[in-house]
C-alpha cells in the first residue's frame, strides 16, 4: 500500500446512492487497506488503527473487506474514535469503506506510553504508581469518568454515575498507600492462624465472660464492616487508593465476626446475650450518612476505644487462643484507626472549621441513644469477672477497679488522638466525654 504524503489535496466526494443503498463516491483514498473477512472484534481494527496513524487528519482510509458485519461496527468504531466514517462501496467481491482522519482521541489526551514506575528489587507497591498520569490524584473529581481507571484516556459521553464522594479531602489519607501496603501483608486465616486445638477447658464462670465478650465484639465488628461496605460506593473511583484500603478493612471486620464467633463456639460455651442498648447505639452510628461524620465516629473514637478494650482482654485472656484472637483483631484495628486519625487530621488541616461538623455529630448521637441504659452490663460483668480472674466477691471487686480503669485509659487515649489529629484540648474532652458508653 501507498503510504500518503502529509498535506495532499483531498478530493471533494461526490456520492451516488446506488440501488442496494451503496454510494460510489469520487474521491481516490490516500490509503488502502485490506481487512479480508477480518471483523472488527478480531483483528480489523488493529490493521486500521495502524493505518490511520500513517494519515494526516483530513486525509482518506479506504478499508477493503468481504465481513458483512463491519458494516455496521465500522462506523460505530468511527463515531467512538472521532474519525468521519464516509461511505461504503460496492467492490464486487468486497465491500469498499471510506473512512475520513478526524481530531481523533488526541482531544482526550494521550495514555503516559514510556513512563515507568520505579522498580526496587523484589516489589511494585502502591507508593510507586504514584507516578506521571495515575500520580494525579484530582482535589476534586469528575462524576462522568464512572469507572475509568485513574491515568486512562476516557473517550467523553459516558453515563454520569452520580458519585456523592467526590472531593478528595472527604475521603484522603496522606499515608493512604503505607496503610494499604501494610494491610496486605498482614492478612491471616482465622481458620488456620490460630492454634484452635490447643484452646484449654476453663473455669464455667470464665469461659463464659469470654464468651459474652466474643458476642459483644463479634456485634460491634458487623457495624465496622456495614459502615465502609455503605460507602465505598459512593466514593469516587479516582480516589482508588482510598477505595482498596477500605476493601482490606471489610476484609479484616469480616475476618474479625469469624473470629469472635469461633472463639465463642470453640469450647463450647456459645454465643451469649446481646443488649438493646449496645444495638441503639450501633444503630447510631450506622444511620450516620456524611462520610466525614461517619468515618470520625467510627474510625477515630469507636475503633480507637475499640483498641483499648481489645488490648484489656489480651492481657486479662485467660489463655493462650483467646489472647491470639484479640491481639490479632487489635493489630488491625490499629491500622483502621491510623487511617480514621490520618483523614482527620488531613481534613482539618485543610478545613480547620470542620471540627464543628464533628461536635455536632458526636451531641447528636448522644441524644439519639441517650434514652438507652448505656454500657450493657453484661459485658462490664463479664469484663470484670475476665479482669478479676472469677466471680467471687473478691475477684469481682478487683475487676472492677480494673475496667474503671480500662475507662479512664479509653478517654485518655480518645483525647489523645483527637490532639493528634488537631482538635484542640476543650474540644477533645468534650467530644470524649459524650462519646458512646458502648465503646463503639
Ligand atoms: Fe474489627
Ligand atoms: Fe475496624
Amino acid at each position: 500500500m501507498a503510504v500518503p504524503q502529509p498535506g495532499s489535496p483531498h478530493p471533494t466526494a461526490q456520492s451516488i446512492e446506488d440501488a442496494d443503498g451503496f454510494s460510489v463516491i469520487g474521491i481516490s483514498p490516500d490509503l488502502t487497506v485490506d481487512g479480508g473477512d477480518l471483523d472488527c472484534g478480531s483483528g480489523l481494527l488493529l490493521i486500521i488503527r495502524k493505518a490511520m496513524n500513517q494519515l494526516q487528519e483530513g486525509q482518506i482510509l479506504e478499508v477493503d473487506s468481504t465481513e458483512i458485519s463491519v458494516r455496521e461496527d465500522l462506523p460505530a468504531w468511527c463515531r467512538m474514535t472521532r474519525n468521519e466514517y464516509l461511505t461504503a462501496m460496492d467492490g464486487g467481491d468486497r465491500i469498499k469503506y471510506l473512512v475520513r482522519k478526524g481530531a481523533g482521541t488526541s482531544g482526550w489526551g494521550t495514555p503516559d506510553w514510556g513512563v515507568r514506575v520505579p522498580r526496587r528489587s523484589g516489589r511494585l507497591d502502591m507508593r510507586d504508581w504514584l507516578t506521571g498520569r495515575v500520580g494525579q490524584i484530582p482535589d476534586e473529581a469528575p462524576t462522568y469518568l464512572g469507572f475509568v481507571p485513574r491515568g486512562a484516556v476516557a473517550e467523553p459521553g459516558m453515563p454520569d454515575y452520580g458519585f456523592a464522594i467526590n472531593r478528595r479531602d472527604e475521603v484522603w489519607a496522606d499515608n493512604i498507600a503505607d496503610l494499604y501496603e501494610q494491610a496486605k501483608g498482614a492478612q491471616w486465616d482465622a481458620s488456620t492462624a490460630i492454634a484452635w486445638d490447643e484452646l484449654p477447658s476453663l473455669d464455667p464462670d470464665i469461659e463464659k465472660a469470654v464468651c459474652q465478650i466474643m458476642t459483644f465484639l463479634a456485634e460491634n465488628e458487623y457495624s465496622a464492616l456495614y459502615i465502609p461496605c455503605k460507602f465505598m460506593p459512593r466514593i469516587n473511583p479516582q480516589f482508588t487508593e482510598v477505595l482498596l484500603f477500605l476493601a482490606t478493612v471489610v476484609n479484616d471486620e469480616a475476618r474479625h465476626i469469624e473470629a469472635f464467633t469461633k472463639r465463642a463456639l470453640a469450647n463450647g460455651g456459645g454465643l451469649q446475650y446481646a443488649s438493646a442498648a449496645t444495638e441503639w447505639s450501633l444503630y447510631s452510628l450506622l444511620v450516620q450518612e456524611d462520610y466525614f461524620r461517619s468515618s470520625f465516629l467510627l474510625h477515630v473514637l469507636g475503633e480507637g476505644t475499640f483498641l483499648d478494650l481489645l488490648r484489656f482482654c489480651e492481657e486479662h485472656a485467660p489463655d493462650p487462643v483467646t489472647l491470639d484472637v484479640v491481639r490479632r483483631a487489635r493489630q488491625d484495628e490499629a491500622r483502621h484507626v491510623a487511617y480514621g486519625v490520618a483523614h482527620l487530621k488531613h481534613q482539618l488541616s485543610k478545613q480547620p472549621d470542620s471540627v464543628s461538623e464533628l461536635a455536632e455529630a458526636v451531641e447528636s448521637r448522644a441524644d439519639a441513644i441517650a434514652a438507652t441504659t448505656g454500657a450493657t452490663p453484661f459485658v462490664m460483668e463479664a469484663l470484670a469477672v475476665l479482669a478479676g480472674g472469677g466471680s467471687s466477691p473478691s475477684q469481682m471487686s478487683a475487676g472492677v477497679a480494673k475496667v474503671k480503669k480500662l475507662y479512664r485509659t479509653m478517654h485518655e487515649n480518645r483525647v489523645q488522638r483527637l490532639l493528634q489529629a488537631g482538635v484542640s484540648q476543650a474540644m477533645a474532652d468534650r467530644m470524649s466525654d459524650l462519646h458512646t458508653p458502648n465503646f463503639m
